[in-house]
């Protein structure tokens, strides 16, 4: 029996199995391209971090951004779940839930007034990034409470495009503002509960998280900030996506992180809560993507396995060329043969990995596309129309339907009922 990477699936006696449920019958009876979640792995991932990062006073803040299933933020809220979240529907979702405002931070770019009195009449905190922004809230909201985003002034993250740092990006207040920031609270008699930062997504390298922190703890004395009652460090920890990436030794780093924000408190003078903010971590490696080969071409030698599906279900590979582990399901012990393995999207870029070693893949075979929990389902489209893939969630051994993906004639009634 072997896991693979982080993930939950395993191969046992010749079958991949989720949860002891085998993968290719949950294929059959839901149909492909299919989502397939492990739940009970979200919760763990969740949970697990608590003990990873044992300060008492830690709160973790699932991004939801990275996947807002239902089935999961509903199993998370059972578990006791914090939130971050990023756009007033998001909030909206999370409320409906269930989740009560106190339990949300509210952490968007770029909004307009009418989301922040949105989101800030619905008694959730709002975290600020910008001091035109603050401005406006102070004005809007005196007297209330509010969270300050700053830039950490780090670049990391695993892909130019979702590094969050350093001045060349539109995120947080710089640090150098700190007088500004400041005035604008004293002004408004803003209460500064809280200070926050995010670096990026998929940080390889401890040492940035840590010189993010200390940035950030360097502004965050008594005298600037007498009434804080939390810093955010964000999100951003790396899980392994290829089977050449090591796991980063996350106790250890829990306890450096601890120790620094240990440190900071006693400077402070008084014990704060550390939040964290994390998606990838949370929900990356509980989620699968099972896809049809339906094609296979010889291109003089250049072996091309067309699927079912393609970048509008899973976009990674396109947008950050991100690897994406895949498994064939239908015959794990084939002999090695390297592969394209090509969407249905008519796009050349439609391609779920290049030059892939696979066990041989013959037209019909089930392929999982693993680690695909976070920012895929989420980020899907319907470009060329072809209808997002059904959900479902594996929870207590069980997999039930968590979204039924539309028909074809669903989809086409639907654009025509929101277009006339
Ligand atoms: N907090 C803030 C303020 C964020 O902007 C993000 C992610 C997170 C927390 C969670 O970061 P995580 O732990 O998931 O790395 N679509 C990209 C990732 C974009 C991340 C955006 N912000 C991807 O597929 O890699």
């Amino acid at each position: 029996m072997s896991k693979v990477l982080g993930t939950s699936i395993e191969l046992t006696g010749g079958q991949y199995t989720i949860q002891g449920l085998p993968a290719v019958e949950m294929a059959e009876r839901f149909g492909t391209p299919l989502y397939v979640y492990d739940g009970d792995w979200v919760n763990t991932r969740y949970s697990e971090l608590y003990d990873l990062i044992a300060w008492p006073r830690l709160r973790v803040l699932y991004a939801m951004k990275a996947n807002y299933s239902p089935a999961i933020l509903r199993l998370l809220l059972e578990n006791g779940a914090y939130l971050d979240t990023v756009s007033p529907g998001e909030v909206e979702l999370a409320l409906k839930i269930g989740f009560p405002p106190g339990r949300l931070l509210y952490t968007a770019n770029s909004i307009t007034d009418a989301e922040m009195t949105e989101v800030q009449s619905k008694g959730v905190l709002l975290n600020i990034g910008s001091l035109s922004r603050l401005e406006k809230y102070g004005r809007a909201f005196p007297g209330t409470e509010v969270c300050l985003r700053f830039n950490p002034d780090v670049v990391a993250g695993s892909h130019a495009k979702i590094q969050t740092g350093g001045d060349l990006t539109k995120f947080g207040i710089l640090l150098q503002d700190l007088p500004r920031v400041l005035e604008l609270a004293a002004t408004y008699r803003l209460s500064v509960v809280g200070l926050h930062e995010h670096t990026g997504s998929g940080i390889s390298e401890t040492d940035k998280v840590f010189q993010s922190m200390r940035n950030l703890l360097s502004i965050a004395t008594p005298e600037a900030f007498p009434e804080l009652r939390f810093v955010d460090f964000g999100g951003g920890f790396k899980v392994p996506y290829s089977p050449d990436e090591k796991r980063i030794d996350y106790a250890s780093f829990g306890a450096q992180i601890r120790t620094i924000f240990a440190e900071f408190c006693a400077a402070y003078g008084r014990d704060l809560d550390m939040y964290f903010e994390p998606g990838k971590y949370v929900v990356a490696e509980s989620g699968y993507m099972i896809v049809e080969v339906n094609t296979l071409k010889n291109n003089k030698g250049r072996l091309i396995a067309g699927t079912n599906s393609g970048f509008g279900h899973l976009i990674r590979p396109m947008i950050y060329d991100a690897y994406h582990h895949i498994v064939n399901l239908s015959n794990p012990h084939g002999p090695p043969r390297t592969y394209d393995v090509c969407g249905n999207i008519c796009e050349t870029g439609d391609r779920f990995a290049t030059d892939r070693v696979l066990p041989e893949v013959c037209e019909g075979d089930l392929l999982a596309i693993l680690n695909a929990g976070a920012y895929c389902c989420a980020m899907g489209s319907v470009y060329n129309l072809r209808p997002l893939p059904t959900e479902v969630l594996v929870h207590k051994g069980q997999a039930t339907l968590a979204r039924k993906g539309l028909s074809n004639v669903e989809l086409a009634d639907e654009i025509l009922r929101t277009y006339e």
